[in-house]
């Protein structure tokens, strides 16, 4: 936090427009509390302009595109997307693929972050997208601040409305005609308010945010002190067997790690740096693996 206020950001992937209406009404309610600083930013587009003409997709707003860099600028941030198949479009998996180096400096830990959705039916997967998301935030250290039933708006059954107690949405419609009701908005605004009271109690608290980044970024001092350096392959465990004579920390929080299952290593895993905590990591577990190299 660099100013008085947390920074909060509303970043979205949008295809047809309705998650940036939900995002719009989200930022409305963020900056209502007057208590935070709010931001509003798209994900990058990945499908070329074709594939867009051909899905009739809407054009896109002139909200500023975000990068991961930027989005660790935030104190906090609420994340929004339309369901693709019950799960998470590509464009926001690719963006957060893209967050290697700053998982790595521990640049999210402590962070809150809340999540709002579209769907084109009622049923058609909005909880089952934000229950499957979930891991990136864990992974990160990422804080998930869930709506709750905080309108009795949910508990309306007179008409269709978007959102859950996992975060505020709207339904579409299966050709997208629907737009987000007035109620869907309500919602979302609520969740902008309350996710700024969370903030600002997190934000307060020297035990979390930015100490609790910095702490994670002395934990690995080969990212730390390499900023462009590709992002070292996560660390989950050493397997059972191992001659590993020290404990393995998480390279995130420096805590022992708990799981006892190998994971299979990512490509970056194959050349890692041989020197520091992660160096000594790799090295044990290629031994581990009988690598003579
Ligand atoms: C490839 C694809 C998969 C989709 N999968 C689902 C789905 O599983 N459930 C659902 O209700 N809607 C699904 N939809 C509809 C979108 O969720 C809907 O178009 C979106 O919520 C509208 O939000 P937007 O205007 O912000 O893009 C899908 C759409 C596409 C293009």
């Amino acid at each position: 936090m660099t100013g008085s206020k947390p920074k909060i950001y509303v970043l979205y992937y949008s295809t047809y427009g309705h998650v940036h209406t939900v995002a719009q009404a989200i930022t409305k309610g963020l900056l209502k509390s007057n208590t935070v600083d709010a931001e509003l930013y798209q994900i990058p587009e990945t499908l070329p302009p074709d594939v867009l003409e051909k899905m009739h997709a809407a054009p896109k707003s002139t909200v500023p595109v975000i990068t991961p860099e930027k989005l660790a600028e935030a104190d906090g941030f609420l994340l929004g997307f339309p369901t693709r198949f019950g799960v998470a479009p590509a464009q926001v998996k690719a963006f957060f693929d893209a967050t290697g180096q700053l998982w790595s400096s521990g640049a999210f830990v402590g962070k809150p972050a809340g999540l709002f959705f579209a769907t084109g039916s009622q049923h058609g997967g909005q909880e089952t997208t934000a229950f499957s998301f979930l891991s990136h935030f864990t992974h990160h250290g990422i804080i998930y601040v869930p709506l709750g039933y905080a309108s009795p708006l949910m508990f309306d059954n007179d008409s269709v409305i978007g959102g859950s107690a996992w975060g505020a949405g709207t339904v579409a419609g299966p050709d997208g005609s629907l737009q987000p009701s007035q109620k869907d908005l309500e919602i979302a605004e609520l969740q902008g308010e309350n996710f700024a009271k969370v903030a600002v109690k997190l934000s307060s608290d020297p035990a979390v945010g930015d100490d609790a980044a910095a702490a994670a970024a002395a934990a690995v001092p080969d990212a730390a002190a390499a900023p462009d350096a590709p992002a070292p392959a996560p660390i989950a465990a050493v397997p059972a067997g191992t001659a590993a004579t020290e404990p393995v920390k998480n390279s995130t929080t420096g805590a022992p790690a708990a799981a006892p299952a190998p994971a299979p290593a990512p490509a970056a895993a194959e050349t890692p740096k041989k020197s520091g905590r992660l160096g000594n990591f790799f090295a044990k577990l290629k031994k581990s693996f009988g690598s003579s190299s």
